[in-house]
């Protein structure tokens, strides 16, 4: 008999679930997390140069810990094992996903990742995987599925197998996101000489840098600016709603990148009055120092042309590096329509490497696309 919460499918394969909401959850990780991983890295590694895949201890502190703004749910693809009855927990992972679902905004929506190991590909299990993902979410009363395949820039589109299986699903391209690699150390008299041309043109704003967590006196301010990361940056053809940011959602986001060992610089920009109207953010792992993520990055509309963009990046890095010296990278994603962006960043001497293809599916599109039934999937 299978276990409760195990799908069963032919030709020898049966998924395992579980959710940052499962009672069960811990004995799932202990039973399944390093098959789901494994699976995961292999999938997502595939053909690749650098993946920039996370860190295993950073998903498990993010699943155990439980984000307080979405729900996740891991599956992981098991190949049955030879345990004559098919009771057993299964043999090797063959392929995972992951399944986000926002709770304080943009309710409508599940973002699904699924990666499968290349020697298992071609024999439906990405679409077994989907097809779960797509109960899951059909059951959490979501209507979009939104997902992303990543690619090498020189991979053409049309043989990529994301791309193709994207296509295929009947996913709807809503955003292209380019990415961009800068190799540190960046020489000081760089950094020098792009502040001094920007500089001129942002009299009358102060811009500073601090590691670590938002002073306490600045949190509802960054948490407005935070918000207006879903409205002010380009999301092309996305459903993204305006996410809702207060200091309670920065501080839980802060603690949760300390329990997954990670540390955090961000520069603000100030104007005349000393409201906020513009941050940065570098973020590294503990479990990948030699990595620096470029995450958000913001300029409120009514304040852009003054070039604070640069000028918080060349506060955030200098700061990150004076710290993390053993950095040897920073990797930062754009929509590839975002030109002020790019144009800062390719002034900085980030290279264009990956590109990242996102789109959408109504789940009850894709559930009847892949003939999936109360009882499960049909195929
Ligand atoms: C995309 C991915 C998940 C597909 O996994 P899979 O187990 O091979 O998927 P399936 O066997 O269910 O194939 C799904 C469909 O995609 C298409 N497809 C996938 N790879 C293909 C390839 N190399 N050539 C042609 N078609 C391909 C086919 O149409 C296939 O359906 P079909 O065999 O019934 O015609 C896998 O290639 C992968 O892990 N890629 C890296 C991660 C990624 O890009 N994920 C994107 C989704 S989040």
């Amino acid at each position: 008999m299978a276990r409760p919460g195990a799908r069963r499918f032919p030709g020898r394969v049966h998924i395992e679930v579980t959710s940052t909401q499962d009672p069960g959850r811990a004995a799932w990780l202990a039973e399944f997390f390093d098959r789901w991983y494994v699976a995961r890295l292999a999938g997502e590694s595939h053909d690749r140069a650098d993946p920039a895949a996370w860190q295993p201890a950073e998903l498990r502190a993010e699943f155990e810990h439980g984000p307080e703004d979405e729900v996740l749910h891991w599956l992981v693809a098991l190949e049955d094992a030879d345990d004559g009855d098919g009771a057993g927990s299964g043999g090797r992972g063959l392929g995972s996903a992951e399944v986000r679902m926002p709770v304080l905004d943009n309710t409508h929506v599940a973002a699904v990742t699924i990666a499968v190991a290349p020697e298992a590909r071609r024999r439906g299990v990405g679409t077994r995987l989907l097809a779960a993902a797509a109960d899951l979410a059909a059951a959490s009363g979501r209507t979009v599925l939104r997902t992303e395949t990543e690619r090498p820039v020189e991979a053409p589109e049309d043989t990529w197998p994301g791309s193709i299986a994207l296509q295929r699903w009947g996913f709807v391209p809503g955003l292209v996101e380019a990415r961009r690699q800068l190799a540190l150390p960046v020489p000081p008299d760089a950094l020098d000489a792009l502040e001094a041309s920007a500089r001129p043109h942002a009299a009358g704003y102060r811009w500073w840098a601090f590691a670590g967590p938002v002073p306490e006196p600045d949190v509802v301010a960054m948490a407005g600016l935070m918000a207006r990361m879903s409205t002010d940056a380009p999301q092309g053809d996305l459903t993204v709603e305006p996410e809702v940011w207060d200091p309670a959602r920065v501080r839980a986001a802060e603690a949760m990148r300390t329990a997954q060992g990670r540390r955090t610089w961000t520069a603000v920009a100030a104007d005349a009055t000393g409201t906020l109207v513009g941050y940065t953010m570098l973020v590294q792992s503990a479990h990948e120092p030699e990595r620096l993520l470029q995450w958000d990055t913001l300029v409120v509309a009514e304040h852009r042309g003054h070039r604070l963009g640069m000028l918080l990046k060349v506060a955030a890095l200098r700061a990150a590096v004076a710290d993390a010296p053993e950095a040897r990278r920073v990797s930062t994603w754009n929509a590839t329509t975002n030109g002020p962006m790019i144009a800062v960043n390719e002034a900085l001497g980030f290279l264009l490497d990956e590109l990242c293809e996102e789109g959408e599916v109504g789940v009850e599109d894709v559930r009847s696309r892949l003939a999936v039934g109360p009882e499960g999937l049909r195929r």
